[in-house]
């Protein structure tokens, strides 16, 4: 097939977790969502975390207001959730598992066995407008049960690509997951552990929408700013779909 664009979204939560260290308001989330814009990204992400642990809500209600990209707020499926995300009105909003003390999401959502608890913040939410995306693991069983609630997009779970150790051909996985989903008209996503080395193979998948990329862009800021960083990660994903 020939390849769609692809959009790039910055996750910027560890902008907002080196702020926390500290307890006071710099570094800035916001500012580093302007300095995306600048760089050329698609989109913003934010995950508000039932902890808090990195963006707040003041951090979500602001992106909504100050920032002109779309903003993908990542959520777990709860109450409390779904009422920030109809409160303020993300552009999309992605479902997330959420474990408490998990460094960061670890697993997929889990669409086919939570079915009864997805599907109506998958309608409040798509009723409301806010494209709804689900953050699943490359397997056709999560993919259909994706389609069959009603999400329009999927992002694929590149975690265990990105740390595999050659054992399992991760990247064949989600080859052959983003076939499965454009062939049932879902739009294509994909993130978690990509960066300058791993992003090529990934970007080069033709049903791929959107990567979403936070850890590693935010860690070479430090090295390079975060402009360098994003106008370094959007080279190489063009390169692959070149
Ligand atoms: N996509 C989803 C759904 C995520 O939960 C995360 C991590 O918050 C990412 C993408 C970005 O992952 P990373 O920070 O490893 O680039």
């Amino acid at each position: 097939m020939t390849a769609r664009a692809l959009r790039l979204g910055v996750n910027i939560d560890h902008v907002a977790t080196i702020r926390n260290a500290r307890g006071g308001d710099h570094p800035d989330p916001i500012r580093a969502a302007h300095q995306a814009a600048a760089a050329g990204a698609d989109g913003i992400t934010a995950h508000l975390r039932e902890d808090r642990r990195h963006m707040t809500d003041a951090d979500i209600a602001r992106l909504v207001a100050e920032i002109d990209l779309p903003l993908n707020l990542e959520m777990a499926a709860t109450d409390e959730m779904l009422a920030i995300a109809l409160k303020n009105r993300p552009h999309a909003a992605c479902i997330v598992p959420e474990r408490r003390a998990e460094r960061t999401t670890e697993g997929g959502l889990d669409a086919a066995g939570k079915h009864n608890t997805l599907a109506p913040i998958v309608e409040r939410l798509s009723a409301a407008g806010i494209r709804v995306s689900l953050f699943i693991a490359p397997e056709p069983r999560q993919i259909e049960a994706a389609h069959k609630l009603g999400a329009p997009v999927i992002e694929l779970h590149t975690g265990p690509y990105a740390h595999s150790d050659g054992s399992v051909d991760e990247l064949a996985r989600l080859a052959e997951a983003a076939r499965l989903a454009a062939s049932l008209g879902l739009e294509v996503h994909a993130g978690h552990g990509l960066g300058f080395a791993n992003v090529g193979s990934v970007a080069a998948l033709p049903e791929l929408a959107e990567l979403n990329i936070g850890h590693f862009l935010i860690g070479e800021a430090v090295f390079t700013g975060l402009e360098a960083a994003i106008r370094e990660m959007r080279a190489r994903m063009e390169a692959a779909r070149a």
